[in-house]
């Protein structure tokens, strides 16, 4: 029973002001998109179940602070009880005929066409990053002739066995994946294509991933084996692009960019990495590589920038101690630049997974 003229609010008020309030990511409603599985209301006041598509917390301050603000407008002014649940849904993209990873939901694949640009770094931080956001995430070294996961993230240990399947380390809320772990990564690594394919295959599925909202994907330099066989064997959500400022690394990444749009692979855009050295005196930035090319880039291949990294010794540092600036100083500028990269991403794949491509309007022609 509702008595709307003595100020008690109805459950279909609730609903029809919360109508107007937008998902941030995908600019969508929160209705529309049935993020609001509960709506329960007690006197003055209303018990709201939200779920969120990323463990983002700016996406979460700003439905909060709208539904506050929706809901103080109806009779008497509802203060809601917010109940927060976060999940991240599963954004396909890549070729259609794929097998996805089982309980994998997004698939990174974080690369470039060219060597020591930093890709090996964003992999790391950029999954640490969504870790400590709140996601599942999981990191492989896909990079088997040249595996740097071990060193930077501080695990060298060989991996258990369960059910013969490998049981990957963890690090930093990470768990992670690397040929490193059974070999000795001094050594050179000669593989050959069949090979590759069957070790990617095997990290891929024979590796207790378990549940994960993302798993990054750390990939060699260039556009070889073991690209192929990850955009022909998975359904890879999207890939992050990494570039140096410079020419020759920006023509390379445009290379690596390339390969995954031939093979529908989603870009969700280009880090350019050692972008300016800031000065630790003057704290002025000093454009050593050159200026504005992952922007230039960006735009030219209609792709997003999705963050620019300083040149910092802190990076190398904790990239070689096994201490990933992400993990030891997420408060620090290049912290928070992690941070910020990992919040586009999961924001790009939740858009992804939300926002399904129109159908075509079929056209009536006249004759
Ligand atoms: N922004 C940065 N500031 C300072 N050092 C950096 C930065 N980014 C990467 N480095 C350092 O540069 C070196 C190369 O980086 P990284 O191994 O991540 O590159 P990569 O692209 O993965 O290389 P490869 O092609 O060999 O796999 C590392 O020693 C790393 O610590
Ligand atoms: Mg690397």
């Amino acid at each position: 029973m509702s008595h709307n003229g003595l100020g008690v609010v109805t459950r279909e008020q609730v609903l029809a002001a919360l109508e107007p309030v937008k998902e941030p990511a995908t600019g969508q409603g929160l209705i529309e998109l049935k993020l609001v599985p509960s709506v329960e209301v007690v006197g003055n006041s209303a018990n709201l179940t939200i779920e969120l598509l990323s463990p983002i917390n700016s996406t979460k301050a700003a439905i909060e602070r709208d539904v506050r603000i929706a809901l103080a407008d109806l009779p008497g002014g509802i203060q809601p009880t917010i109940t927060w649940k976060t999940r991240v849904r599963a954004s396909g993209g890549g070729r259609s005929d794929a097998q996805p990873i089982k309980g994998v939901k997004n698939t990174i694949a974080v690369a470039s066409g060219k060597g020591g640009v930093g890709k090996s770094t964003v992999a790391v931080n950029l999954a640490i990053a969504l870790a400590q956001a709140g996601a599942k995430v999981g990191l492989l070294d896909a990079d088997v002739y040249g595996p740097s996961i071990p060193l930077m993230m501080g695990r060298s240990e060989r991996p258990l066995m369960r059910d013969n399947k490998i049981v990957p380390l963890e690090a930093y809320g990470v768990k992670i994946m690397s040929i490193g772990f059974i070999l000795d990564p001094n050594k050179a690594l000669i593989w050959r294509g069949p090979l590759v394919a069957q070790l990617i295959n095997q990290f891929l599925n024979d590796v207790h991933w378990d549940d994960l909202d993302y798993l990054v994907l750390d990939l060699p330099p260039g556009t070889g084996d073991v690209q192929l066989t990850l955009v022909q064997k998975i359904p890879i959500a999207g890939a992050v692009i990494v570039t140096t400022p410079q020419q020759v690394a920006l023509a390379d990444a445009v290379k690596g960019l390339k390969m995954f749009q031939e093979v529908k692979t989603p870009i969700l855009g280009i880090v350019e990495n050692m972008s300016g050295f800031i000065c630790p005196h003057c704290g002025e930035s000093h454009p050593i590589f050159g200026e504005g090319g992952g922007k230039q880039t960006a735009d030219e291949y209609e792709v997003e920038l999705l963050a620019q990294i300083p040149i910092e010794p802190g990076i190398r540092e904790g990239g070689d101690s096994g201490q990933p600036i992400a993990a030891i100083a997420p408060e620090s500028a290049t912290g928070m630049a992690f941070a910020h990269l990992a919040e586009r991403v999961a924001n790009q794949l939740a858009v992804q997974a939300m926002v399904k491509p129109r159908k075509p309007t079929i056209m009536l022609r006249t004759v």
